[in-house]
This record gives C-alpha cells, sequence and structure tokens, in this order.
C-alpha cells in the first residue's frame, strides 16, 4: 500500500513537471519513442492524465516478439491513439539478409551495430524528422550507460532536439506498481522473466539475481548494452 501511495505522490508528479518542461521547452510538435515497454506505456498515462498532447511512434525493426504487437495495439485501443510506425529501409534489410544471413548480429559487436543501425536507428532519423522534442522511457538505474541522464536535454546527434526522459529518476518497483494501480497494459513477456524487452533474437528472460537487462544482447558485456537510439 504504501509503496503505491509513493508512487503516485512522489515520482508521478516529478515526471508530470518534466513533460510539461519539456513540451514547453520544444515549443513544437513532441513525441514519445515508444516501445511498448512498462515505462513509455506510464508516459502515455501520465500525459493523457495531465491532458499533454504527445504523439506516439515506434520503430517496428521487423524482429520484434508477437507479444509486443499485441500490446501495442492494446496501447492504441485503450487510449484512441494512433501509433506512428516506422519501418527499417527494404533495400538496406535485404542487403544484410542476403549477405550476412539472419543472425549475423550475434557474430559480433561490429555486426550487432550494422543491423542495430539498419532497424532501429536510421529509422529513428525520419521519425524524429519535423519534431522540435522526443520522448523517452530511459531511467538513470536502468544502465551504466544511462546513470548521468538529465530529465531534460539537448540531443545534439540528432539535430538539437529537445529530448525529455520524464522517467528517469523511477525505479522498477515503482514503475511495475503504478503500472499495476492503473491497470495499464503490458508485454505478456514480462511474466515471463522479462525485464527488458526489444528484438525477439537479443532478448530472453532474466534469471533470478541477475540484472535487469542481463537478458539484452546477453553475450555482449554491459557498457556495450546499447542499440544506439541513445547516443550522447
Ligand atoms: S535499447 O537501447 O536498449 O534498445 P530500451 O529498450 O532500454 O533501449 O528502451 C529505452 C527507450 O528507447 C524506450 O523507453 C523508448 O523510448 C526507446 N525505444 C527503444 N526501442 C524502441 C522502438 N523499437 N521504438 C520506439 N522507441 C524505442
Ligand atoms: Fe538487430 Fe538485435 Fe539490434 Fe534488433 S536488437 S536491430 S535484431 S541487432
Amino acid at each position: 500500500m504504501n509503496d503505491i501511495k509513493q508512487v503516485e505522490t512522489g515520482v508521478v508528479p516529478e515526471s508530470a513537471r518534466i513533460l510539461a518542461q519539456g513540451i514547453e521547452r520544444a515549443a513544437g510538435p513532441v513525441a514519445l519513442a515508444c516501445s511498448f515497454s512498462v515505462e513509455d506505456i506510464a508516459i502515455i498515462e501520465i500525459a493523457r492524465e495531465q491532458g499533454l498532447a504527445i504523439g506516439v511512434f515506434a520503430l517496428d525493426t521487423g524482429r520484434l516478439d508477437e507479444e509486443t504487437y499485441e500490446v501495442a495495439e492494446a496501447v492504441s485501443q485503450r487510449y484512441g491513439i494512433r501509433i506512428d510506425w516506422f519501418f527499417p529501409r527494404r533495400d538496406l534489410v535485404e542487403t544484410l539478409e542476403r549477405e550476412k544471413g539472419l543472425f549475423s548480429f550475434r557474430e559480433s559487436l561490429e555486426n550487432r551495430h550494422e543491423c542495430c543501425r539498419i532497424r532501429k536507428v536510421e529509422p529513428l532519423g525520419r521519425a524524429l524528422k519535423g519534431l522540435s522534442g522526443w520522448i523517452t522511457g530511459l531511467r538513470r538505474e536502468q544502465a551504466v550507460t544511462r546513470a548521468a541522464l538529465a530529465p531534460v536535454e539537448r540531443d545534439e546527434l540528432n539535430g538539437g532536439l529537445v529530448k525529455i526522459n520524464p522517467l528517469l529518476h523511477w525505479s522498477e518497483t515503482e514503475v511495475n506498481e503504478y503500472a499495476r494501480q492503473r491497470g495499464i497494459p503490458i508485454n505478456r513477456l514480462y511474466g515471463r522473466g522479462y525485464r527488458s524487452i526489444g528484438c525477439a533474437p537479443c532478448t530472453r528472460a532474466v534469471r533470478p539475481g541477475e540484472d535487469a537487462r542481463a537478458g539484452r544482447w546477453w553475450w555482449e558485456s554491459p557498457e556495450h548494452k546499447e542499440c544506439g537510439l541513445h547516443r550522447r
């Protein structure tokens, strides 16, 4: 009970403030980059409650789990929103798969970055066109690479757009409590031991005691576990 109270009176108002401040600073169209993680859906819930107008876009890498598409549809229906889907460039995927096969990302860090570049980073560039700001569900405690996040920052690598990270101060427990309390749709994979969800072949469930992101690119070391969307 205490946890729930703390979420609603503690971390949520701060997130609402960060969102409003970021949107004001962007002074133009702002959209959420949505992977349909619990974090991302919590942001939609908060924005809706605060009456803040944001777009929602998603990068369909072509390698997402069926469960991710299912929760995407549930979110679209619950909030009555359109999801702006972005696919990778067909020519780039065709060349990659013909020349290197379907699992090249397992062979080297270079190949993994190449796949993420084609399937995520290039489409992100197109998704951000015409926007003044973008919102993410990044949290500081998720990774060593995220510990120094700011609530609102200039994304110099993406044309100086305002980047808004309203959930940066939340813990995993707070995210889950909020989702439970609000009854927001969540990816069924969380119920099967997943704690961070990306592309199907690069994500697995984690074992008790493992780090929450241990199931992402599990063959790589922690300082490499970024797909390039959040380079700083
Ligand atoms: S990743 O770098 O390891 O893939 P992670 O899965 O933790 O990132 O997600 C962090 C944030 O990046 C999400 O909250 C979301 O804002 C954005 N994001 C990640 N994947 C996607 C996607 N496929 N489509 C849109 N946004 C995404
Ligand atoms: Fe490719 Fe894996 Fe990156 Fe998805 S997470 S884009 S499948 S390397």
